[in-house]
This record gives structure tokens, sequence and C-alpha cells, in this order.
């Protein structure tokens, strides 16, 4: 979640974003760049999940 190919995805990195927007780059990607569209895989609610699961902060996995 700390970027690499992307930038960082953890809440402090996406606090103040718009849900909207994040939720609409999972599911269509963005143009030149290496994200890809995850539409063929996941719905618009499950979408929305993601980003506010994302939002939240997984929990440590150790
Ligand atoms: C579960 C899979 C994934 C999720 C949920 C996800 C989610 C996201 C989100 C929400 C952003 C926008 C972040 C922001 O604007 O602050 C983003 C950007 C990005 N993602 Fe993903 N991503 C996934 C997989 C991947 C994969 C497999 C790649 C490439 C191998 C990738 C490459 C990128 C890149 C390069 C960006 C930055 C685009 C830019 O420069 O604007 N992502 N991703």
């Amino acid at each position: 979640m700390n970027g690499g190919l992307g930038m960082p995805l953890t809440p402090q990195a996406l606090e103040g974003k718009s849900l909207e927007a994040l939720r609409d780059v999972i599911l269509h990607g963005r143009d030149g760049t290496p994200m890809p569209p995850w539409n063929p895989f996941v719905s618009e609610a499950e979408a929305g999940w993601i980003v506010e699961m994302l939002m939240k902060g997984l929990p440590d996995a150790h």
C-alpha cells in the first residue's frame, strides 16, 4: 500500500480525495498510466467498498 509503480494508497495519502473519483480509477483505470481497468471483474459497489477499506486502512499483516 506504500506505492511503487503508483502512488501510496494509505489512508494518509488518500485523505481528502473524492471517493467517487477513486472508485472510477479502479473501475476504468487511468489512461496513460499502467493502472488497468478492473470493471470486468468488480462492480461499482465492490469498487466503492475497496475505496472505503483503503481509506480506513487495512489491518497490519503481522
Ligand atoms: C486491487 C488492485 C488495484 C487497486 C484497488 C488499485 C487502486 C488504485 C487507485 C485507487 C489509484 C488512484 C490513487 C490516487 O489517485 O490517489 C491507483 C493508481 C495507480 N495504479 Fe492501481 N490499483 C490496483 C492495481 C494496480 C495494478 C495491477 C497496477 C499496475 C501493474 C496499478 C498501477 C497503478 C498506477 C501506476 C497508478 C498511478 C496512476 C497515476 O499516475 O495517476 N494498479 N490504483
